[in-house]
């Protein structure tokens, strides 16, 4: 894959990593940066190979401290940052993945930077990280999915508590409220996260991802209707054992 000058992407065999790669300017989310994951991110959409996902920030101060403030509102006009944002629906396209994705967080964790975490499935963080959405005091709001995915995971009241005063969480009230699944010393960091992936890459390809696009779908349905996605997923993982029974 080409070189890239905002993030590194490298394949261990079955397990990729996407190292998010300005650590002078603490991760942050450029256009450039965008463009490169957006490739990134089509490559792995069409890799069968990739089982599994991690997503890490590269220095020791940030996963990411958000946008690059620099290039705010730079876009020519509304108009043309609308047009970018529809043909190159990024986040989108990182939700829609089928393998499952794992976020190694630590330092700050901010803005987009959340939003990317929480665009993954598992979050493990450093217990120095710190998590926050300060856009409210910039007179903007996430756009990176971040309102629409905090409260999936933490539950509405935490979520507007987080967005609305943007009053920053150590990773271990992340922990208590459920935004990460572990807190681990820095050190530990990315053995976590590669012990996570290598376990979900021994278990069934087929069983893994219709677990995670059960729940994943599900829980935009009502119980109802995610019971009969659970059916029908569950009969195509066990037609696997028997193709000739389908
Ligand atoms: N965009 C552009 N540059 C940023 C940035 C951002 N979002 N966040 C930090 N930086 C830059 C700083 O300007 C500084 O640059 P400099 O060394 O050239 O002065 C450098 O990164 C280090 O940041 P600094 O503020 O000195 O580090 P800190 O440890 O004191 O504070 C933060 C870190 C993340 C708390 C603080 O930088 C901050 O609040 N940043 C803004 C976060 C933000 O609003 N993100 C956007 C959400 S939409």
């Amino acid at each position: 894959m080409a070189n890239f000058k905002t993030l590194i992407y490298q394949k261990r065999g079955p397990l990729a990593c996407i190292t998010l790669n300005r650590p002078d300017f603490l991760n942050t989310y450029n256009i450039q940066m965008r463009d490169e994951l957006f490739q990134v991110l089509e490559a792995l959409q069409a890799d069968d190979g990739v089982r599994a996902v991690i997503f890490s920030g590269a220095g020791e101060k940030a996963f990411s401290a958000g946008a690059d403030l620099s290039e705010f509102l730079t876009a020519p006009s509304p108009v043309v940052a609308r047009e970018v944002r529809f043909s190159r629906d990024i986040w989108g396209l990182l939700l829609s993945l089928e393998q499952p994705l794992i976020a190694a967080v630590h330092g700050y964790v901010m803005g987009s930077g959340l939003e990317i975490a929480l665009c993954c499935d598992l979050r493990v963080a450093s217990e120095e990280a710190q998590f926050g959405f300060p856009e409210g005091g910039l007179g903007i709001i996430p756009a990176a999915g971040g309102t629409q995915t905090l409260p999936r995971v933490v539950g509405r009241p935490r979520a507007l508590e987080m967005l609305l005063t943007g009053r920053r969480i150590s990773a271990g009230e992340a922990y208590k409220i459920g935004l990460v699944n572990h807190v681990v010393p820095r050190g530990e960091l990315m053995a976590t996260a590669e012990t996570l992936a290598g376990k979900i890459i021994s278990n069934s390809l087929i069983a893994v991802k219709n677990a995670k696009q059960a729940v994943t779908q599900g829980l935009n349905l009502t119980l109802e209707e995610g019971l009969g996605l659970e059916h029908r997923l569950a009969d195509l993982v066990l037609a696997s054992f028997h193709p000739t029974q389908l």
